[in-house]
């Protein structure tokens, strides 16, 4: 498995790519082929990807600001699940960060047991629940918080 961060100069087709495993994962809410390469073109922008066999397998998306982060996508293909692909993404994720955030955050659908078992797994903490914050179907969002431990 490869991972490959995607920037500005990513070829169109990487970004469809991206698209389509995003809202083929997460329906209409994935994102758009467009809106990945905007992500992926700012500065504070980390758009990754793995890739196995010469195909495309999943993604993390997210920003950082200051001292925070925040993990706005992560989707793995139905036929590539438990392989340890998101696993291997989130553990990118990290380390592309700059050293100075401190805590990442990110919301979550409370009936996505399987993005939430992911994230519990990387230390990820309930903080608070936001009501009926998803629509299609209307749902409750947990909000989740790493803190990075930047002590030695
Ligand atoms: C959540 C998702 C990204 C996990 O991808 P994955 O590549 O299958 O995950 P991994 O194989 O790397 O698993 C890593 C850990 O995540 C957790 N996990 C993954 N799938 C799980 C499931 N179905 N049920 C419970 N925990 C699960 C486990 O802790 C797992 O560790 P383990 O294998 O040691 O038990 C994938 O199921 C997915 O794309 N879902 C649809 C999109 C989505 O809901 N994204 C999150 C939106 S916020």
């Amino acid at each position: 498995m490869e991972i490959i961060r995607a920037d500005k100069n990513t070829q169109k087709q990487i970004f469809e790519s991206l698209s389509a495993i995003d809202k083929l994962c997460v329906g209409a809410e994935g994102w758009s082929a467009e809106s990945f390469k905007s992500e992926a073109a700012k500065d504070n922008g980390i758009v990754l990807y793995t890739v196995e066999n010469g195909n495309i397998t999943g993604l993390i998306c997210g920003f950082f600001a200051a001292d925070e982060a925040e993990i706005t996508s992560v989707a793995v293909s139905p036929e590539h699940r438990r392989k340890g692909f998101a696993a291997a993404l989130m553990e990118e994720y990290f380390r592309t960060l700059p050293d100075v955030v401190e805590s990442i955050f990110l919301e979550v659908r409370e009936s996505n047991s399987a993005a939430i078992g992911l994230y519990q797994k990387f230390g990820f903490q309930k903080i608070s629940l936001r009501k009926n914050f998803y629509s299609f179907p209307d749902e409750n969002a947990v909000v989740m918080q790493k803190l990075l431990n930047k002590e030695g």
